[in-house]
């Protein structure tokens, strides 16, 4: 119902004046962010999409302030797929740590890998082919067809979501009744066709800048202090500082004073980790893999 209440909204004459403001506002305000204004290349009719995919994946969790000079030094260290297929994983957490979120880093590299091994270098375009790569979703499969490949399809992340609760009056209760299906098909209904690449970018840039006091409801997060994820990032940084390590040497370097819990908290930790393919195991030692 509310969709259709939406859709009702969405005559042409209003889309029109919408995507008129938007652009508008865009030619005068845009960031100018790194991952930008990439060369389109003629030739193979793209811009870089390993560039795009760096940047796409570095934004997901992270704001932009945090990702700009993190991409620029990644850019530096690992210029082009290859390098980041061949680089140690070491290398690849170190270049990443700041940024948070580290299984990000270790998808990337193994998409890396996959298109070296499995397509040649050649990127595949079609979106079903992209979510297969490790760490690409829903959005940024489209984000790289649109930015990467010139495709014309909408993006939804945070921030068009949030212009498209402002554009529709959507309240917060309404918001949680729509699917992430019903805001792609707003999102698609609203794209100007033939200026997909500036109209995506101009949403969000628009969100960061004139809706900043405009939060959308998410769900409510839990403390970082303390968390899995907390303990998690330390024994990172343990790891890339030391070669290797005992569970004796975790236990002290995560708790001051290790409780019953705290140690279950290290061996839950460090087996998730060995799970994901951070760490190695080898009896009483504990190490990143390599
Ligand atoms: N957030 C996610 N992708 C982005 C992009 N390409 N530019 C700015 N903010 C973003």
């Amino acid at each position: 119902m509310l969709v259709i209440i939406i859709f009702m909204q969405c005559d042409q004459k209003n889309i029109t004046r919408f995507q008129k403001k938007i652009l508008a506002w865009y030619t005068k305000n845009k960031r100018d962010l790194p991952w930008r204004n990439l060369p389109f290349d003629l030739t193979l009719q793209q811009r870089d999409p390993y560039k795009i995919l760096v940047s796409e994946v570095m934004l997901q969790q992270t704001q932009v302030g945090r990702v700009i000079p993190k991409y620029s030094a990644w850019m530096e260290k690992f210029p082009d797929v290859t390098s980041l297929a061949t680089a140690s994983q070491r290398d690849v957490l170190s270049c990443w740590s700041g940024l948070g979120y580290n299984r990000r880093a270790l998808s990337l590299q193994k998409a890396a890998k996959m298109l070296c091994d499995e397509y040649n270098g050649v990127w595949p375009r079609e979106k079903e082919l992209l979510k297969k790569l490790p760490g690409v979703g829903e959005y940024t499969a489209r984000a790289l067809l649109t930015f990467a490949f010139h495709q014309q399809v909408a993006v939804v992340d945070t921030n068009v979501r949030r212009v498209i609760l402002t554009q529709f009056q959507i309240s917060n209760s309404q918001f949680q009744m729509l699917s992430d299906n019903q805001m792609q098909q707003i999102a698609d209904h609203m794209l100007p066709i033939g200026k997909a690449y500036e109209w995506n970018q101009a949403l969000m840039d628009y969100a960061a800048l004139e809706l900043k006091s405009n939060k959308i409801p998410l769900r409510k997060q839990s403390s970082f202090k303390g968390s899995r994820r907390f303990y998690r990032g330390k024994l990172l940084k343990l790891l890339l500082a030391e070669k290797e390590v005992t569970w004796k040497k975790i236990e002290e370097s995560l708790f001051s004073n290790p409780t019953p819990d705290d140690r279950v908290m290290v061996h839950t930790v460090v087996s998730e980790m060995e799970k994901e393919g951070f760490v190695r195991v080898n009896k009483a030692k504990i190490s990143l893999r390599n």
